[in-house]
């Protein structure tokens, strides 16, 4: 697709508008505040080709699974994120001709999402029947600080001529979801009701209860001062709305304020839900727009505080990596540990909305070094949580212990159903204990080890025990019938990210378990007991982990993906015909199956991973064999292979792939933005520029960095909080400058030298 959105370090900008790039659009523009989220839906109504949504977090409902056939241990139900009371609609009509963008000229169209303040505008001329032109400019925001607010300024000009403008603000929870499996509607009306200036409409949903009351107020003014309108109240099933009528003439300006409350039976009580939504409402109303815009503008001030990249001489890659972070800080705020990050985030219904290894494995790092570790923490606390989903999870599949951890959950259960990936991508086991060393190693806190992170650790390392065979003929262990990172084959045999993982599991969960023996006896005695935790089991970790087996290629002097790879035809990806790319949309699956090429990373996701424990020589050996048979087809993959680009010195592969990441959605690389858009890569995209090309990485409680500039840019800068310090580090053409923004004083090593950069200061470093 040729690139349609114009260069600009803030804003997303899309100019003119074209109908058939809409649902991208929608994608793309979408606001959320980590509480709730909209698509760039129009507020008046449109009937041209869209998907609406407008989502609250962690409200699902359980779809009935649709499978061809049923495989015992499917789970029943898919959760899916609800698209759920539209509140952003305000029906627009003139002298009885409805305004609709699909029956109508459009001239002069514009749609911003202003990255800097968190807000979705719009405007355009329409020229409707006999000439008459009006101009409509909308803005949009969900707010920052109210989480249950959203707020529209919504302003129509007739431009030549005089008219009766019919205006009908409304909440229609009459909604559907696309990836319906039954075409069914999940929603059933509560109750409305009318207050003197509300109007509130709660629905629930059919299964599990969830109740989401919505409450809306409006004020309308002409040319600036407020009119006194006496609206007509309309009411009908799942619908509440107002009416009112206003005369204008030309160039005279009608601005509508529409307040909306989103509350949900997740945060208040039943009884309470228009009360609390009124409470919310009122407030906010009565602040008002330029308040309530205030505030959003002084709350993305201080998320960019933390968390921008700047990258100068380069629009495109700034604009690119700013989104990426915007939709990260947009989709969660971590104040709330019940929830997580969706693959699609707000932005589109695929996938979800649920959580998956995405999480642990590619966008914690984003939330540990940009927000405080509590953040990240709460990521963590979530699969805590759901500890005893993912042991009967693990029973259900005939394990005798230990926990599997779903693939795709909402609320710890398994939802995913293709036995390939729900019985046999197991390695997420894996990325959920790695987590746990990560936040640790990160933030210093060991005291997460005590608390939660044993447990976890524990029973994931039981599922290992179980699950790895034993072959006395060899007198090795090995694991059969997996799924790797790499989806595009399955049912392999020893997996060597797999078999990798498994055991770093529980090399892991026994030196935490020396540490907790150690440094917290008491608490080591009780966990010991709470888990039942014998020495037999942990002397059977330590033999799996010294017999495992390992797939490895002697002359090439290189990991096997998997038993009998090297069998297959190695012609690397840029000697097939392009038409053949992507192989997903071209290829049969038994073709892609039985192909050598590779969707994402998979050896190299753990020497991503596992980096420490890796030389040079090894990750180079493995990324020049690896990486000329990818073909990049998940979001995920390119990301780790610019990370390891940037650590073998291959700035223009790193450069390369860094490209392929950042502007993934903007550009619409994959063909499925309309869908939503790739949030957890987004996190990748974050990681390349910190993890790749300023080379940062945690090594015992010490921060070291080893930036590069990647050759395109003047010089780019990143935030980092560590340890209660925050460092902005700048690397141009000749040096590297980190500069720490906060009192607390940061030990750091650059280039292998260490250095301390005392509160307020700064220090310099060529290279
Ligand atoms: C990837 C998985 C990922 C999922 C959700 C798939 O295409 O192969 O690794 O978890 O998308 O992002």
């Amino acid at each position: 697709m040729k690139p349609y959105l114009k260069l600009d370090p803030w804003n997303i900008v899309e100019e003119d508008f074209q109908p058939h790039l809409h649902e991208i659009s929608e994608s793309i523009f979408s606001i959320g505040n980590g509480y709730m989220g909209q698509r760039a839906n129009f507020e008046e109504s449109y009937s041209g080709p869209s998907l609406q949504g407008s989502y609250m977090a962690g409200v699902y409902y359980p779809d009935k699974t649709r499978v061809g056939w049923w495989k015992n241990g499917y789970p029943e139900y898919f959760a899916k994120v609800l698209n759920s009371t539209n509140w952003i609609g305000i029906d627009i009509d003139i002298d009885g001709q409805p305004l609709d963008l699909a029956n109508c000229k459009v001239k002069d169209f514009t749609r911003v999402l202003n990255m800097k303040e968190g807000t979705l505008s719009r405007s355009f001329t329409a020229e409707l029947e006999g000439g008459k032109e009006i101009r409509v400019e909308a803005i949009r925001f969900v707010s920052m600080t109210r989480h249950e607010i959203g707020v529209i300024r919504y302003a129509v000009t007739p431009l030549n001529f005089e008219a009766t403008f019919t205006v009908t603000p409304y909440l229609d929870g009459d909604v559907q979801n696309r990836d319906a499996n039954y075409d069914e509607k999940f929603w059933t009306e509560v109750s409305k009701e009318f207050g003197e200036h509300d109007a509130a409409l709660t629905v629930k949903t059919k299964k599990l209860d969830f109740h989401l009351t919505s409450v809306m107020t409006f004020e309308i003014s002409k040319n600036g001062e407020l009119l006194d309108i006496k609206p007509e109240l309309l009411a009908k099933e799942k619908y509440v709305g107002f009416r009112a009528q206003v005369e204008a003439s030309a160039n005279e300006q009608i601005a509508i304020y529409k307040y909306a409350a989103n509350v949900t039976s997740r945060d208040h009580g039943l009884g309470q839900l228009v009360d609390a939504g009124r409470t919310a409402l009122q407030s906010a109303a009565e602040a008002g727009f330029q308040a309530l815009h205030r505030e959003q503008v002084q709350a993305w001030a201080d998320k960019w505080q933390d968390s921008d990249i700047v990258i100068e001489g380069d629009v495109a890659a700034q604009q690119a990596i700013r989104f990426n972070i915007f939709q990260l800080n947009q989709t969660y705020s971590g104040e709330d540990d019940r929830l997580n990050i969706g693959p699609k985030g707000f932005t589109g219904e695929k996938y979800g909305g649920s959580t998956y290894w995405d999480t642990e494995a590619y966008c914690l790092p984003f939330y540990l070094s940009t927000a405080d570790s509590s953040i990240a923490r709460n990521l963590l606390i979530y699969r805590y949580k759901h500890l005893e989903k993912a042991k009967e999870n693990a029973r259900k599949l005939g394990f005798a212990k230990g926990a599997l951890y779903p693939m795709v959950t909402m609320n710890g259960e398994e939802c995913h159903n293709e036995w390939e990936i729900t019985f046999e991508e197991i390695h997420r086991n894996g990325a959920i204990a790695y987590a746990i060393y990560n936040y640790v190693n990160y933030t210093g806190d060991f005291a997460y080890l005590g608390q939660y992170g044993l447990e976890v650790l524990a029973e994931i390392s039981r599922f290992w025990e179980e699950r790895v065979n034993y072959v006395a003929a060899k007198g090795q262990y090995m694991i059969l019938g997996v799924t790797g990172p790499n989806e595009y084959e399955n049912n392999v045999n020893n997996n060597w990210y797999t078999n990798r993982i498994a055991c770093w599991t529980m090399e892991y969960t026994l030196e935490v378990l020396d540490y907790l023996r150690e440094n917290e006896p008491s608490r080591y005695r009780e966990l010991i007991e709470k888990l039942q935790l014998s020495e037999a089991e942990t002397a059977k970790w330590q033999d799996i982990i010294d017999k495992m087996y390992y797939p490895y290629d002697p002359e090439r002097q290189i990991f096997l993906q998997q038993d009998g790879f090297l069998d297959k035809d190695l012609t690397p990806v840029k000697e097939l015909d392009p038409k053949h790319l992507p192989l997903n949309q071209n290829w049969s699956w038994d073709r892609i199956l039985r192909s050598a090429y590779i969707k994402q990373a998979d050896v190299l996701q753990g020497l991503f991973f596992l980096g420490e424990r890796y030389d040079l020589e090894t990750k180079k050996r493995n990324f020049d064999f690896y990486e000329p048979l990818t073909v990049h087809e998940s979001s995920l993959s390119p990301c780790v292979h610019s990370i390891i680009a940037c650590e073998l010195g291959y700035k223009e592969k790193a450069y390369e792939m860094y490209l392929r990441t950042s502007r993934l959605d903007l550009d619409n690389y994959n063909n499925d933005t309309e869908d939503g858009c790739h949030t957890t890569s987004m996190a990748g995209t974050w990681m390349s520029v910190v993890y790749g090309f300023g080379g940062l990485k945690v090594k015992d409680g010490v921060l070291h960095l080893n930036p590069f500039n990647p050759g395109h840019w003047k010089s780019f800068s990143f935030k980092v909080m560590f340890r209660g310090s925050r460092l902005k580090v700048t690397v141009g053409e000749q040096e590297v400058v980190i500069a720490n923004e906060s009192e607390v004083p940061a030990d750091v090593q650059i280039y292998s030298k260490e250095y301390t950069v005392g509160g307020m200061s700064h220090v310099k470093v060529e290279h």
